[in-house]
């Protein structure tokens, strides 16, 4: 049996691809329930930073599952409300949402052992009154007994869409074209690696939110919980 720590606090689950609304929903629902919050990809984007600042190779497997042990990983609400990632005592938040940290989390993610080397970081999250976690294996892999599981999509030109006004609010310069093109290999990537792919959990409810506005999909997550 599993132990994910502490059975009797509830947690709610939600995966699904980059661009499908996790994080906005996630963040969204724990404030709404008063429950903590975890972005498991934060976790795995830290590490892929932190192998940059020491110009880790990212084929070194090695080197990548000892930084995954290594690096100090915490989260600190700021005065704005808004989630900041500290690596190593670093304010990373802005870094870790690059593209560049998003493609280094995601092949350093298909390593086994990093994924071991988060586990146990990830489950230290139950905490009470509850947790809500997104991320791709939270629901499969990381608490299969989870009380609540949601997979939420979107269609890939939608996510492309959001990712791009996203980006060009920061004043970022990018194609539509383009990011479509990261966005299908990257879900490509994380569906098929051979250690927890991208994949909805069988208990879990599947939410489409394609067209669909936040609040409208919050209160359709609310609603599993309170079911
Ligand atoms: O959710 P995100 O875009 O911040 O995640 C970044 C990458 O990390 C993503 O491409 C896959 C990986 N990831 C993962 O493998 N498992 C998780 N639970 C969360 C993220």
């Amino acid at each position: 049996m599993t132990t994910t720590g502490d059975s009797t606090i509830p947690v709610l689950t939600i995966d699904g691809p980059s661009g499908s609304g996790k994080g906005t929903i996630s963040r969204l629902v724990a404030e709404r329930l008063g429950w903590h919050y975890l972005d498991s990809g934060a976790l795995y984007r830290a590490v892929g930073v932190a192998a940059g600042w020491n110009d880790l190779d990212l084929d070194d497997a090695g080197a990548l599952v000892r930084c995954a042990f290594d690096t100090e990983i915490r989260f600190r609400e700021a005065a704005d409300g808004e989630l900041r990632v500290l690596v190593n005592g670093h304010d990373a938040t802005d870094e870790l949402r690059t593209e560049t940290a998003g493609a280094a989390a995601s092949a350093i993610a298909a390593i086994p052992e990093v994924r071991t080397a988060l586990r146990d970081r990830q489950r230290a999250f139950r905490q009470p009154p509850g947790l809500v976690t997104d991320g791709r294996d939270m629901g499969t892999v990381i608490f299969p007994d989870a009380q609540f599981k949601v997979f939420l999509t979107a269609s890939a030109e939608e996510r492309a869409e959001r990712r791009y006004k996203q980006l060009k609010e920061k004043g970022v310069s990018v194609t539509l074209a383009g990011l479509l093109r990261e966005i299908l290999a990257r879900d490509a990537r994380d569906a098929n690696r051979a250690v927890a792919p991208l994949r909805p959990a069988e208990d879990a409810v599947r939410i489409d939110t394609t067209g669909q506005p936040i609040d409208a999909v919050v209160q359709q997550v609310l609603a599993v919980v309170r079911r």
